[in-house]
């Protein structure tokens, strides 16, 4: 049997809808045949991804509320479908049935996956933005959403499959979800919705219930934070009911948990984990920046001063008009940048502008200017455009595929390798390619955390 993973949402956003979309697709994409071997089926599945990269940028198709023009279904009998649209000729299908031999996987075929995959070709070309397909012996599949919660009107009361693609959500569509039977349940507010936000959303008047008995009731073994930036009094208020209800924590938001001592003895003391702080994106402004300053630290260049702007169209980008609430943020974001360099660098780091046409594309500019050689001036410009919650989908799955891990072998507290290779502000920050390498091992169970 595979190791299923009981998680819960608080915020069903953006995030949380790629979160809920990318599990499905990654499933799908296995059992239409494009993950095999990786002997055979390379080319079609190739020649998927770049069919769906075209449907990207030539049409806004891709926008809220319409399908991607080459989608995966499953039918009620059972068969998965990944058709093409009308101009495209490919179609293939494949059985789900498929699921039943998949339950008689084991730990080994995940070892397996796991070393063929040491040269990253299999993740790459079979699930890229996750480290492996099979983590330790979970796929993406086997994380099984049990609960959920949000606050305002359009999503509250509805079921998950339907509050991920209801207003003001407005990332792209990847793939068609079923009904779940989860229904979103409403949270406590506190200070979940702030002054820009409140503009734009209803508040559910509905009364919350005791979010520690459904969430105990759901058998949910983690809880993921999604609220929006600045909610540090509802963040707590979350912390509180997993601690009530013996369900660990990842916290995709910048509001200090997992990386502050007070917290981190809380979960251990209840033989609980958390991981965290503030998610990091696949390839995100924040690894892109660490990276760069890095790369000229290491080759010798002096950097004189680094900014990094960030616009995006979404609601997390119109909450982040309030500055008021971008204290965490920007420490968040500031501190990843400025643990690469063994000096102060003069920067200014953080989100800029609201840009509502943008969707939840999120566009960043990097700056960075030094000195080389003899003392003669460099300056670098980078623009990276991202759809950004899918951006960061794929680090949430390896996130609960490494605490589930923790759970299962009763490591508690803080976990140190999760946290610095999901995450903008872990416990511990490292360089991406060691963080890498630390989660490896906590995989493979070299290090305890
Ligand atoms: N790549 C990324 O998208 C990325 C990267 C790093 C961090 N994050 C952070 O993840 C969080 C989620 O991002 P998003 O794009 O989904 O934001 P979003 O604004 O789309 O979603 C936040 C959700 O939380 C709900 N909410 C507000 N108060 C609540 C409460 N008290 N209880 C329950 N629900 C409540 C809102 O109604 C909304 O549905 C944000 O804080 C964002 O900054 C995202």
């Amino acid at each position: 049997m595979h190791n299923k993973v009981r998680v819960a949402i608080a915020g069903v956003g953006n995030c949380a809808s790629a979160l809920v979309q990318g599990t499905l697709y990654y499933d799908r994409l296995h059992h239409s045949g494009f993950h095999n071997d990786g002997t055979s089926g390379s080319n079609d599945r190739l020649h998927y991804n770049r069919h769906v990269e075209k449907g990207r940028q030539g049409t806004s198709d891709l926008k809220r509320g319409n399908e991607i023009s080459n989608k995966v279904r499953v039918s009620r009998s059972g068969n998965a479908d990944l058709a093409a649209d009308a101009n495209s000729s490919a179609k293939v299908n494949a059985n789900v049935n498929a699921t039943t031999d998949k339950d008689k996987d084991t730990v080994t075929d995940a070892h397996r996956d796991r070393d063929r995959d040491r040269d990253g070709s299999n993740s790459i070309l079979e699930a890229p933005g996750l480290v492996t397909y099979n983590l330790g012996g979970i796929e993406p599949s086997d994380i099984e959403f049990v609960a959920a919660f949000d606050v305002v009107e359009s999503k509250v009361g509805k079921d998950l499959a339907e509050a991920i693609f209801a207003s003001p959500n407005n990332t792209i569509k990847i793939c068609d979800v079923d009904k779940t039977g989860i229904k979103v349940e409403k949270g406590e507010v506190l200070d979940g919705v702030g002054k820009h936000l409140n503009q734009r959303v209803k508040i559910s008047d509905k009364s919350p219930p005791k979010i520690s008995q459904i969430l105990k009731d759901s058998g949910a073994e983690i809880l993921i934070n999604y609220l929006p930036v600045g909610s540090r009094q509802a963040t707590k208020y979350y912390v509180e009911q997993c601690l009530d209800a013996g369900v660990s924590f990842i916290n995709a938001i910048p509001v200090f948990i997992a990386s502050t001592p007070k917290w981190q003895q809380a979960f251990a003391g209840r033989n609980l984990a958390c991981a965290g702080d503030d998610v990091m994106s696949q390839l995100g402004a924040t690894v892109l920046h660490k990276t760069l300053v890095k790369l000229f630290v290491d080759r010798g260049v002096k950097i004189d001063e680094t900014y990094q702007l960030n616009v995006g169209g979404d609601m997390d980008f119109y909450n982040m008009l309030d500055e008021e609430r971008l204290e965490d943020k920007r420490i968040s974001k500031t501190s990843a940048v400025a643990a690469m360099a063994p000096y102060e660098i003069p920067m200014r780091i953080g989100p800029s502008d609201f840009v509502g046409f943008l969707d939840n594309d999120k566009i960043c500019y990097i700056n960075m200017r030094g000195k080389y050689f003899g003392n003669v001036p460099i300056e670098l410009d980078i623009k990276l455009k991202v759809v950004d919650a899918y951006n960061s989908a794929g680090v949430m799955i390896d996130a609960i595929r490494g605490t589930k891990i923790a759970i299962d072998r009763g490591t508690n507290g803080p976990l140190e390798s999760v946290s610095a290779y999901c995450f903008k502000h872990p416990p511990v920050q490292m360089s991406y390619s060691d963080a890498k390498t630390r989660f490896m091992e906590f995989i493979e169970g070299k290090i305890e955390r």
